[in-house]
C-alpha cells in the first residue's frame, strides 16, 4: 500500500486513492519561509498561556461566547497557513469546492508527551449527508522522524460509520491494516477525511529529540450547515474575514451560512 500519493500522478488518481484510503500525504507542502514565521508562533501561542486561554474559552464559554484575546487565525503565518494556497487546490481537487473553513489548533509536542487513542474528528452537519466530507489537513512542521509520536491511520475506515470515540477503549495498539507515518520532511501535511480512524502513537524521545511543531486545520465541503465546535465561531470567521485572508479567491471559505449554532457537547 503506498504511503505517498507521488507528485506525478493525475489529480482524478489522486481524488481516487484519497477516496479510497482516507489520506494523502504531502511531504514538504510548506515553504522554508512559511516553517520559518510559524514556528516561532506556535512558541509564542503554547509559552505565552495563550494556547490555555483558547482552551478556557471552549470548556468555559460564558453566556456571550467571549472569545480570548488572542485566536490562533490572528497570527500572521497561523492565517497564511489556513488559506496557503497550494493547500486549498489540493483540498478543492479532493472534495470539489467550493468549502468552508472550519477551525484550526496550534501545539507543541513536547518529547514524552503522551499517546492520543483511536478516534476521528468528524462533525456532523444538519442534513445528516454522509457524502458530504470533511477533511483535516494535519501540518508538521518539522516533519516526522521516529520520536515523540507517530500517526497512525487505519485506511479506508472512514467508509463506516464509527463513533469518534469508538475505539479508544483500545488506547494506541495496533489494529489490522493500520498504516505508521513516521518519516516526513520538514513542512508536510497529511490531509485525512475527518471520518478516518487515526491515533497518535507515542514513540521513545531519545535525549535532545526535538519537540513536535503541529498544526490542524479543518474544512467542509458546503451543501449543509456543520457544527461548529468553537462557541466564537463567528467572531473567528468574522475575523478571518476583516483579515481578509482569503484574498477574494475563496468567497465561501470564511461564510457564517455554512453553520448550526453552537451547542456543548460532551
Ligand atoms: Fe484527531
Amino acid at each position: 500500500m503506498p504511503l505517498f500519493f507521488e507528485g506525478s500522478g493525475t489529480v482524478s488518481a489522486q481524488r481516487e486513492h484519497f477516496t479510497d484510503l482516507g489520506y494523502l500525504v504531502l511531504p514538504a507542502l510548506l515553504p522554508g519561509s512559511l516553517l520559518d514565521r510559524l514556528v516561532p508562533e506556535v512558541d509564542r501561542w503554547v509559552d505565552d498561556g495563550l494556547r490555555s486561554r483558547s482552551i478556557a474559552a471552549c470548556l468555559d464559554p460564558g453566556p456571550d461566547h467571549d472569545p480570548p484575546p488572542v485566536m490562533e487565525l490572528e497570527l500572521p503565518a497561523h492565517g497564511e497557513l489556513i488559506t496557503h494556497e497550494p493547500l486549498l487546490r489540493v483540498i478543492a481537487d479532493l472534495m470539489g469546492a467550493p468549502f468552508v473553513f472550519h477551525h484550526l489548533h496550534s501545539d507543541r509536542h513536547n518529547p514524552g508527551v503522551p499517546g492520543k487513542p483511536w478516534h476521528h474528528d468528524h462533525e456532523p452537519n444538519d442534513a445528516g449527508d454522509p457524502d458530504l466530507s470533511m477533511v483535516h489537513a494535519l501540518h508538521y512542521l518539522g516533519g516526522l522522524d521516529g520520536t515523540v509520536g507517530n500517526l497512525t491511520v487505519v485506511p479506508g475506515s472512514h467508509h463506516r460509520p464509527w463513533a469518534k470515540s469508538a475505539l479508544a477503549h483500545l488506547g494506541t495498539t495496533e489494529l489490522p491494516g493500520e498504516v505508521v507515518i513516521d518519516e516526513l520532511p520538514p513542512g508536510s501535511t497529511v490531509v485525512i477525511n475527518s471520518a478516518l480512524l487515526h491515533a497518535r502513537r507515542p514513540a521513545p524521545s531519545p535525549p535532545g529529540s526535538p519537540a513536535r511543531y503541529f498544526v490542524d486545520a479543518s474544512y467542509c465541503q458546503t451543501g449543509a450547515r456543520w457544527r461548529p465546535v468553537k462557541p466564537y465561531w463567528r467572531h473567528m470567521l468574522r475575523t478571518a474575514r476583516t483579515l481578509d485572508l482569503d484574498g477574494g479567491r475563496w468567497p465561501e471559505l470564511f461564510a457564517e451560512r455554512h453553520f448550526t449554532e453552537y451547542a456543548r457537547h460532551a
